[in-house]
């Protein structure tokens, strides 16, 4: 008999990175289930656009993923206008391309924190909110490259690679729990990320419709793994028991490492532009601190010396 699907009609999704592509397009497909939806993004204007063009009860709210105050307020205010939280789907995430031996410190650090730390965060927060109630959905995004390495995106890989084994990991806690995990792991897909890249050889782009669609399809039947397309999860298999130097010409034939180290660096400029670290503000030079604490001694002294005069006068 056929596994019934479990309705999402009036059930309480929170999606981070929802203003643009992937998120963007889940949150327009559970919309269309009845969901009550809520996005968070980094870009506040953005978000509360792309959240009204989504639909009246569709909420807008700023966030980043990698703060801690940020991430939990998002969610309380989730709770606060639809009354709880059923279903986190953990999708912000960046990759710049590149040669990692050239990539600065910061872009690494930023790399990890969205991705690897901003989904230890939401499952952590959405845990603390699903536990005590025994149930929740957790959708995790990975990649294709969360299962199988790409030159050119070392952080990147690194990232998602501990996004499909923290989820395992935390699936193997919580059991019994009545909180489910879902991974997806898309291929490439038609969005700003991949602006510039080379597609595979023989695989289209993904839609960001049909990662949606495959969340939806994950909440409903309870689906733990989904790979976009369905036989990249079959090559990546395949891996395992292949000898290395067939899965190398295997890679060479489908341009695996070409993906990002030949990608078109105009066509990717705006993307790389807006993932790129926040700009911290400058550090204070210490030889200008130490001239502002002389002048600021010597300003005390001559007032304080002005000061005993003018006492020392009004007692006369
Ligand atoms: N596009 C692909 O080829 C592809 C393939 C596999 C997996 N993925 C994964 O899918 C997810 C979505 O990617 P996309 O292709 O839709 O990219 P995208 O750039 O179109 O959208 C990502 C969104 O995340 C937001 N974001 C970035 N940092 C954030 C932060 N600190 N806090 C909150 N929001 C933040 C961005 O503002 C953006 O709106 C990512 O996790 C990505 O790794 C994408």
């Amino acid at each position: 008999m056929a596994k019934q699907l479990r309705s999402l009609s009036g059930r309480v999704v929170a999606i981070t990175g929802g203003a643009r592509g992937i998120g963007r397009a889940t949150a327009a497909a559970l919309a269309a289930q009845g969901a009550r939806v809520a996005i968070g993004d980094l870009d506040a204007e953005l978000t509360r656009k792309v959240a009204a063009d989504l639909g009246p009860g569709v909420l807008g709210v700023e966030l980043d993923v990698t703060d801690r105050d940020s991430f939990s307020s998002f969610l309380d205010r989730v709770i606060a206008e639809f009354g709880s939280l059923d279903v986190l789907v953990n999708n912000a995430g960046i990759v710049p391309a590149g040669d990692f031996a050239d990539e600065a410190d910061a872009v690494t650090a930023r790399v990890i924190d969205v991705n690897l730390g901003g989904t230890l965060l939401g499952c952590k927060l959405a845990l603390a909110r699903m536990l005590p109630r025994g149930e929740g959905q957790i959708v995790n995004i990975s990649s294709g490259l969360g299962r199988t390495p790409a030159a050119g995106t070392v952080s990147y890989c690194a990232s998602k690679y501990a996004v499909a084994g923290l989820t395992d990991a935390l699936r193997a806690e919580l059991g019994g729990s009545g909180v489910e995990l879902h991974l997806i792991l898309p291929s490439l897909t038609a969005t700003d990320m991949a602006a510039g890249a080379k597609r595979l050889r023989g695989m289209r782009l993904v839609k960001p419709e049909r990662v949606a669609a495959a969340i939806v399809e994950a909440l409903q039947t309870g689906r733990r793994e989904v790979y976009l397309p369905r036989r990249l999860g079959w090559l990546i298999g395949l891996q395992a028991i292949t000898p290395p130097r067939l899965v190398s010409a295997l890679r060479r034939m489908l341009g695996v490492d070409r993906m990002f180290t030949r990608v078109d660096p105009l066509a990717r400029a705006a993307y790389e532009a807006r993932i790129a670290p926040p700009v911290a503000p400058p550090a204070p030079d210490p030889a200008a601190t130490v001239a502002r604490a002389a002048a600021s001694v010597a300003d005390a002294l001559n007032g304080g010396a002005e000061a005993g005069f003018a006492g020392h006068q009004s007692h006369e």
